[in-house]
């Protein structure tokens, strides 16, 4: 596989931490959004970031422009003409992904791959929109992209085993250290492990066993969690971590994996986490 230019779409939190990540390994980088105001955006909250390890002595400031330097934006899929591989990290929602498929799949070479970054939507209805089901792999990266160690990999039904490869080995290019799941499975391995912690632990607030603070506290001191599971819920958003339990419930037909009211009260109120200033916790 040779991969000059890679096209990420989406500049949002893990589209943009994925576009630096790929320009910090070297390859050129185009940072495609529905407009070109959000890739400006995205682009200086990278600068900030980059910014701040340069004046921590971390970094050459000849390195932050380099990298910096590999990045073109861009407001509409246009690029995927000219890149040799897409990753994609546009919301969470089924109609938008496959709608950016189906226009990528018009636009980019056949022999390119393109890696969907979805935490839980099906791989193989994402692929469907193309007409390169084989090609169509999930590369699931963790945030930050810059920071964390592990890509899963996970095939769709049609995922040739080259796809896989090559999924494997854009992972290593990128740093990373990959695993690969063996079918096609809803939220992958740590999402749907640690789902079911944080969800157990909204089940002991609902049925009133503890406060948050000692259920945090619990896990932190009793399991060495370096995190309580509800201020990591508070940090996820609980609207994040409902949508992907209805997805588990509704794919797995498994009622493990329900939530409780006190989610769902929550919510109502408000309450969607840090990102809001408040959720089992105020942070005000
Ligand atoms: N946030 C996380 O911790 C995390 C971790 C792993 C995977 N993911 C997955 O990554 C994906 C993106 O999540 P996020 O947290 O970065 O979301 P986000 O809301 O920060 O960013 C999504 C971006 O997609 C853009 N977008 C929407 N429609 C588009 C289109 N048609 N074409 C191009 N861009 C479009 C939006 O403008 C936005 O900038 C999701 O599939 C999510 O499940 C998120």
């Amino acid at each position: 596989m040779t991969v000059k230019k890679i096209l990420v779409v989406g500049a949002g939190n893990m589209g943009a931490g994925i576009a630096q990540l790929c320009a910090q390994q070297g390859f050129e980088v185009v940072l495609s959004d529905i407009s070109l105001d959000y890739c400006t955006n995205a682009k200086a909250r990278m600068e900030k970031g980059l910014q701040k390890r340069v004046d921590q002595g971390k970094m050459a400031a000849a390195d932050m422009a380099a990298i910096l330097s590999r990045i073109a934006l861009a407001g509409d899929l246009t690029p995927a003409k000219e890149c040799d591989f897409v990753i994609e990290s546009v919301l969470e929602q089924i109609e938008i992904k496959t709608k950016v498929f189906s226009q990528l799949d018009a636009l980019a070479r056949p022999d390119v791959i393109f890696a969907t970054n979805t935490t839980s939507l099906p791989i193989s209805a994402i692929a469907e929109a193309t007409g390169r089901p084989e090609k169509v792999v999930q590369m699931h990266f963790f945030n930050p992209p810059t920071i964390m160690k592990l890509i899963e990999i996970m095939p769709g039904k049609k995922t040739a085993p080259e796809t896989i490869k090559a999924a494997v080995e854009m992972a290593r290019l990128l740093g990373k250290d990959p695993v690969v799941c063996k079918n096609e499975a809803p939220a992958g391995i740590v999402s749907r492990v640690l789902g079911q912690l944080l969800n157990e632990a909204t089940w002991l607030v609902d049925s009133g066993v503890a406060e948050p603070a000692d259920i945090d506290k619990a896990l932190k001191l009793g399991a060495n969690h370096p995190m309580g599971p509800l201020e990591l819920l508070d940090l996820i958003g609980l609207d994040v971590h409902r949508a992907k339990m209805q997805t588990l419930t509704a794919t797995l037909n498994d009622p493990r994996y329900k939530h409780p009211k006190i989610v769902d009260k929550l919510i109502e109120e408000g309450r969607l986490g840090k990102k809001v200033g408040k959720g089992f916790y105020d942070y005000e």
